[in-house]
């Protein structure tokens, strides 16, 4: 496979978008992106100086003040803003359940997508969000629309904060992810909507290798193709 392609894995929370975007660029040799880990460490940001996490005019400000960067890592993509290393704070509960109102935020969003075009303006990429495919690459070559049921999703959350020793309760988790669902999903700007070229992946029944299998079908067909 000659050609850099974009490849655009878009989903609801917790599908498994990262797990296996991960393995697909680690697969083809592509840099991964992971937009989430944009949009949580703005929350971190905002929360740390005491900014109110709708003011759009505020985060802007803040935004232009602050460096959001990765480094690639043996344990995958470490997050900095500016000097603070934040990989593992951004996944901290506080984290999950405001990242969803700064996302919301138009400046917030113009900011990232500006900087999402920009990392994945030479191609060779895997990205990871939820308007990847509709908004910051519509022109990206493979588009897949990652889905699994709110139980389902809910019970891979649990495993791995209960791996991370990060104590929540199962029925709390559903809540959290159905009520995400739906706020990313009727938000005004950029809602989590599959792109009408995106591909649907349903992954409930289905293994991370499964998936990753399926995926780079896809790609491989897509790059015979054209
Ligand atoms: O994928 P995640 O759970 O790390 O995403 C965190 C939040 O960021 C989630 O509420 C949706 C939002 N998000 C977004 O609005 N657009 C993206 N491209 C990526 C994430």
């Amino acid at each position: 496979m000659n050609d850099l392609l974009q490849i655009a894995i878009d989903g609801p929370a917790s599908a498994g978008k990262s797990t296996v975007a991960k393995m697909v660029a680690h697969e083809l040799g592509y840099i991964y992106c992971d937009t989430g880990a944009m949009y949580r460490a703005v929350t971190w940001a905002a929360i740390k100086r005491g900014i109110k996490l709708d003011d759009n005019l505020a985060l802007e400000h803040m935004l232009s003040q602050i460096k959001i960067s990765f480094a690639p890592s043996v344990k995958g993509q470490r997050v900095f803003v500016d000097q603070d290393e934040v990989t593992d704070d951004i996944r901290l509960p506080e984290i999950a359940n405001n990242v969803s109102t700064v996302a919301a935020q138009l400046s917030v969003r113009e900011a990232l997508t500006k900087r999402q075009q920009e990392i994945a303006i030479n191609g060779g990429i895997v990205m990871d969000g939820r308007d990847i495919g509709t908004t910051v690459l519509p022109d990206a070559q493979v588009k897949i629309f990652l889905v699994a049921s709110v139980k389902e999703r809910a019970l891979r959350r649990f495993k791995e904060n209960k791996a991370k020793g990060i104590k929540v309760n199962l029925e709390t988790l559903e809540q959290e992810i159905a009520e995400r669902d739906r706020k990313d999903s009727t938000r005004a700007v950029s809602p989590l909507v599959q792109a009408a070229d995106a591909i649907k992946v349903d992954t409930t029944i289905l293994s991370v290798e499964q998936v990753v299998a399926k995926i780079m079908k896809i790609i491989q067909k897509k790059a015979k193709n054209g």
